[in-house]
């Protein structure tokens, strides 16, 4: 299958952005240990901080690979363009966080883009995107 990883703001941070929450690997470095774990699969990544590139990468994604797992960053709690470009493609997509965001600040409680997402899976620090993936090529 061909998976479309996509993180949305402050992200390009992992490892340096506060480790307590988010961890202290790169996602660089994740990344090249999921290739090797998924062989078979062709697993593309791209990473902005601008909610438009977000949008114009889940069209041109959306369109063409089998499944998108994507971590829109703080724009999950803000962003109805988000949802309607998910909306707009046919792959599924999987929403992903590395913290559990219902244990944190109540403005991270809310998603707007759950509901154009397969589904959900968040708290499992940098393995949420595994998850994500078994669930899109399960
Ligand atoms: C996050 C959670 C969001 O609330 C936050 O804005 C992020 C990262 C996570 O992966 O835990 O940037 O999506």
């Amino acid at each position: 299958m061909n998976i479309q990883i996509i993180n949305g703001p402050n992200l390009n941070l992992l490892g340096r952005r506060e480790p307590g929450i988010y961890g202290s690997s790169s996602f660089e470095d994740y990344l090249t240990e999921l290739r090797a774990r998924y062989p078979q699969h062709q697993i593309d990544y791209f990473q902005s901080n601008s909610e438009g590139a977000l949008i114009d990468k889940i069209h041109e994604a959306g369109f063409c690979c089998d499944g998108i797992v994507l971590n829109a960053g703080a724009y999950t709690h803000t962003s109805v363009a988000l949802h309607d470009a998910l909306r707009a493609v046919p792959a599924p997509a999987v929403e992903v966080h590395i913290s559990n965001v219902h244990t944190r600040e109540e403005f991270r409680h809310k998603s707007l883009i759950s509901a154009a997402c397969r589904g959900v899976i968040c708290g499992f620090g940098l393995d949420s995107y595994r998850l994500a993936i078994e669930a899109l090529t399960a």
